[in-house]
């Protein structure tokens, strides 16, 4: 039995509709699943939802995570939030070096570095996101540059920095575009990242979660987590219709757990 981790990125997406519909309906099959669930909703909304989460009893089965964190924990940067106001709201999980902030906010590995920085001080697990552009995909560059991402924490914090880390292979191209991308290619990116990270630490490298995210919808969902070194998936557009999110949910519980 594979121990999976399910993460739905809502992106620049919900509302208090949304989050009320959403968490109503999946709090009637949640106790069915055996595997973790974060959700990450727009910052604005944590703490509502955390609240959601609560009144309908999910707190056991749903984390939450953030999209997001400043550079900073404090001071004059209007319109950030910080790993410490996470943590006092009792978050346990944020995204860092998402594409989309690479793309629209210039994020590069000095700035995820910081921000990894700031999640490891306040004891919430980044989920580390990595991933080559289009470019970099055709020119064989793939490893190559997931490897570098990774390396840039390694080089600077040590390798047990990833402990409590979620990796989240992601490549650039692949994401919000429906491109179809074959699960082998998948399995030989995580496998080569886990090889990497076995020269450091053999624990690590064996225990360390490796999510694929690009696009993962209800066809293709089986084939990716088949594959051993694929820990589970972060989706984003598929998982924002509730009955669409339901469907890969129940995929992934009967197709991974029945016994
Ligand atoms: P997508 O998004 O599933 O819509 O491609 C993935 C992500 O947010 O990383």
């Amino acid at each position: 039995m594979k121990n999976l981790l399910i993460i739905s990125n809502w992106k620049l997406n919900g509302n208090k509709y949304l989050i009320d519909n959403f968490i109503n309906k999946i709090s009637h099959v949640i106790k069915n699943y055996r595997f973790p669930i974060i959700i990450a909703p727009p910052l604005l909304y944590l703490d509502y939802m955390q609240q959601v989460i609560k009144y309908y009893k999910c707190d056991n089965y749903i984390s939450l995570s953030a999209q997001n964190i400043d550079i900073h924990n404090y001071g004059a940067f209007t319109g950030e939030i910080s790993a410490k106001m996470l943590k006092d709201i009792g978050i346990q999980y944020a995204i860092i070096g998402h594409a989309d902030r690479k793309i629209f906010h210039n994020e590069d590995n000095s700035t995820i570095l910081k921000k990894f920085i700031l999640l490891k001080s306040e004891n919430i697990s980044p989920i580390l996101c990595i991933g080559e552009t289009k470019k970099e995909y055709q020119n064989n560059q793939t490893i190559i540059v997931c490897i570098k991402q990774i390396k840039n924490i390694i080089e600077n914090l040590g390798i047990l920095a990833l402990q409590n880390t979620i990796i989240a292979y992601e490549p650039i191209w692949a994401i919000s575009n429906n491109t179809i991308i074959n699960p082998i290619y998948i399995q030989k990116i995580h496998n080569a990242i886990r090889n990497y990270l076995m020269k450091f630490n053999y624990e690590i490298s064996k225990n360390v979660n490796i999510q694929y995210g690009g696009s993962v919808n209800c066809e293709n969902i089986s084939s990716i987590l088949k594959q051993p070194d694929i820990n589970g998936v972060l989706i984003g557009k598929a998982s924002l219709n509730i009955e669409n999110f339901i469907k890969i949910l129940n995929i992934i519980n009967n197709n991974f757990y029945s016994c």
